[in-house]
């Protein structure tokens, strides 16, 4: 049995806040902002596998009025997002993601997005794909006040 995931995530930037994207730390005048550490690539990945299990979302499953998740390295949703796969009986078939931010270039730091997130989720780090992309300048994005987010997630299970 196979089932398909996608998700999606936007965040707000704003000057002198830490800037973490695929669970590293971004050198970056801006920083994403939001309840958790506001990893914008982690919260669409979530989202993908949440919705692939059919296991709701990310706000419900961790919600962003709950004390314990405030600041929280998203890193470890992430882990326990996998916890909650794992014991429905899903192993991730692959995960395809873009990035969509006008500044700063991050394809330099894709390939360490890669080796960490698969690392988090104890898979291979072929089985993840990471793209990005510019707004062109236009809209929120273009303005650099925000990020966004998309991926898919194909999950398999033993039937
Ligand atoms: O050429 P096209 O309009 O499709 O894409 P773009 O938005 O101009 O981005 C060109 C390339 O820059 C992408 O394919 C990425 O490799 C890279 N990029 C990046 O590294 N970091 C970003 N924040 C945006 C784009
Ligand atoms: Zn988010």
């Amino acid at each position: 049995m196979i089932r398909i995931g996608f998700g999606f995530d936007t965040h707000k930037l704003e000057q002198g806040h830490p800037f973490w994207l695929g669970g590293i730390h971004v050198s970056h005048p801006k920083g994403s902002t939001g309840h958790s550490d506001a990893d914008t690539l982690i919260h669409a990945i979530i989202d993908a596998l949440l919705g692939a299990a059919g296991l709701r979302d990310i706000g419900n499953q961790f919600p962003d009025n709950a004390s314990e998740f405030k600041n929280i390295d998203s890193k470890v949703l992430l882990s326990r997002t996998m916890d909650m796969i794992r014991s429905a009986g899903f192993v991730i078939g692959n995960i395809d993601c873009t990035v969509v931010l006008q500044n700063p270039k991050i394809s330099g730091y894709i390939p360490s997005m890669m080796e960490t997130l698969a690392s988090v989720m104890t898979i291979d780090p072929g089985q993840i794909s990471i793209k990005a992309k510019t707004s062109e300048h236009l809209g929120f994005i273009g303005r650099e006040e925000g990020i966004s987010a998309y991926a898919v997630v194909l999950l398999e299970k033993e039937t």
